[in-house]
């Protein structure tokens, strides 16, 4: 990862040559600004009525005085002070942080379409600050980095990175967040478009292919385990998604639907805290859509996931529910994790019998740095808290329900032995069945490093093995195209052959179908183009499984 990443920065700064240079004066629309929250639909309004549409638009704030267009994110309080600056004087002082994203935005419409590149200086206790961008296409929103800084607390750091922002992008926003919730002082910062400016006033409807002819993979594959891709509610309203998805997989994982923020009701839990001590209130709504097109259209569902340290609310850890104040103590979160479990599982096999036939019980435990990550599971149950979720996932797991440990980058030596190391309880205990790999990888990843961590889980551990969340992000050159095709061409031929000498992979699932709607889109890292259309990729995976040895 650390590669990739300065690999970027250096070709960014080697194609910075190609980049608009027209430096344009500070938009002076906002004194300090004072509204409460800088909601995106607020600032989406905010265009300048004046902009020639055919100009390429520009952001580019000096910070040096109190006229700043940034625009609140979160909580945020923003100051201009004088004393400090990159360069000239000035620079803008953020504070008051209570989410990563909090931050200052910038409204982009305008840069729909185009490649971006952007550029910042920063001071920071934070280790890093990243100018990134938010938009939507299909209803689903992601979030991007364009670049990520590394930042110093005594002197200003200078990053840019460019960006493709797609032609079907809606809600277009630049903004500038950072992990930790530290102040962040920013300075010199702009946006400009790279290369030809096409103005796109509005996002340019997807015009879908035909892909009734295409060779289904659940059918090539039915031999030997189930192909599975990630679903959110709203590409459920799409026909074109609507029948690839049930033309090409018998599997699907929820992306977002299941996870604890998504089903733990704050509302209901804090209007009567008592009642809720022990087992917080949860809600499903937002599973129905997904669990029903899947139980319709005869698919099976990975439920993801139990527990997590992201996309879990941090209320969900105080004594009281009350943030700011105390963790709650081992034994109420001991409850509350054997309620929430109970409550899902239960509710799950209830309204859709034998659909959720495997579990992800506990995401990504294993710290980048070595040992186990320090959660707030971690922190309030303490380290047994892997074994004691499995436990209570046993427990009202119906019987046949597959209870999994899901992890990235496990094909890594360290992050390996120390996966090995905290399920062996588990699996001592009989409460787990498989590991499950995330493999968000890239077309550098050693496919033979890769299989020989799936063999060692097997030989350690006896478990079987869910590939969860394939996607293979594009190398740099030209053809990375075809290249991308024949990674995926060989990382299946493989599984297929470690399927063969009898490791038991039950199933392999792609993070989503077309790159446009992957959480990592920039990275191209799916088997559709964002029409459908097929990508070598995609035929690398039928042709693995049709010309195996
Ligand atoms: C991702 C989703 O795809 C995104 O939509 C969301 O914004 C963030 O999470 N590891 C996991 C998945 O286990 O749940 C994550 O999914 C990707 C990384």
């Amino acid at each position: 990862m650390k590669l990739k990443k300065v690999y970027a920065f250096i070709l960014s700064a080697l194609l910075l040559s190609g980049c608009a240079a027209a430096e344009a004066p500070a938009q002076e629309t906002a004194a300090e600004s004072t509204s409460e929250s800088a909601a995106a639909e607020e600032i989406l309004s905010l265009e300048s009525a004046s902009a020639e549409e055919t100009e390429p638009p520009v952001i580019s704030e000096a910070f040096s005085d109190e006229n700043f267009s940034a625009e609140k994110r979160g909580t945020v309080i923003l100051r201009y002070t004088e004393d400090e600056a990159a360069s000239d004087k000035g620079a803008l002082r953020i504070f008051n942080r209570n989410n990563s994203w909090d931050g200052v935005q910038y409204n982009a419409e305008k840069f729909r379409g185009n490649e971006l590149e952007a550029e910042g200086s920063f001071r920071s206790a934070n280790p890093s600050v990243r100018i990134s961008v938010q938009y939507s296409v299909n209803g689903n929103t992601s979030y991007n980095t364009i670049v990520s800084v590394d930042t110093k607390e005594d002197s200003y750091s200078k990053g840019s990175g460019k960006y493709e922002i797609p032609k079907n992008a809606e809600n277009i926003i630049v903004y500038v967040e950072s992990d930790r919730l530290e102040e962040i002082y920013i300075d010199d910062l702009s946006v400009k478009v790279c290369g030809e400016y096409t103005y796109y006033p509005e996002a340019v409807a997807t015009e879908y292919v035909d892909t009734s002819d295409y060779p289904s993979l659940k059918e090539e594959y039915k031999d030997y385990f189930r192909i599975g891709t990630a679903t959110t509610s709203n590409l459920l309203d799409k026909e074109p998604y609507i029948k690839i998805i049930k033309a090409q997989y018998n599997s699907m994982t929820l992306g977002n639907s299941f996870k604890p923020d998504s089903i733990l009701d704050h509302n209901k839990t804090v209007r009567d805290v008592e009642k809720y001590m022990y087992s917080p209130a949860v809600k499903f709504d937002a599973v129905k859509k997904e669990l029903d097109y899947a139980r319709d259209n005869g698919l099976t569902v990975r439920g993801h996931t139990l527990l997590w340290h992201n996309q879990t609310p941090e209320w969900l850890f105080y004594k009281n529910y009350n943030i700011g104040g105390e963790l709650a103590d081992r034994e109420t979160m001991l409850s509350r994790m054997e309620n929430y479990i109970k409550n899902v599982m239960e509710w799950t096999e209830e309204n859709y019998p034998g659909l959720v036939r495997t579990w992800d019980v506990v995401n990504e435990a294993a710290d980048d740095d070595g040992g186990m990550r320090k959660s707030l599971w971690y922190q309030t149950v303490g380290e047994d808290y892997i074994e004691q979720a499995f436990k209570f996932a046993r427990k009202y797991a119906p019987e046949d329900t597959k209870l999994f440990y899901n992890d990235y980058n496990s094909y890594q030596t360290r992050k390996q032995n120390d996966i090995i190391t905290f399920l062996r309880p588990v699996v001592e205990a009989g409460n787990i069945d498989g590991m499950g790999m995330q493999s968000h990888i890239n077309v550098d990843i050693s496919i033979s490093q890769y299989m020989a961590a799936l063999q060692k889980y097997y030989d350690e551990l006896g478990l079987e093995i869910n590939v969860t969340e394939l996607d293979v992000c594009r190398g740099k050159g030209d053809d990375w195209q075809e290249e991308q095709g024949a990674y995926y061409k060989e990382f299946m031929s493989e599984i297929l052959k470690l399927r063969k000498n009898g490791i038991p992979i039950t199933s392999v699932t792609l993070w989503g179908i077309s790159d446009t709607d992957s959480w990592i889109s920039s990275d191209y890292p799916l088997i559709f183009n964002d029409d459908l259309s097929r990508k070598p990729a995609f035929d690398g995976m039928i042709e693995a499984v049709k010309n195996q040895e």
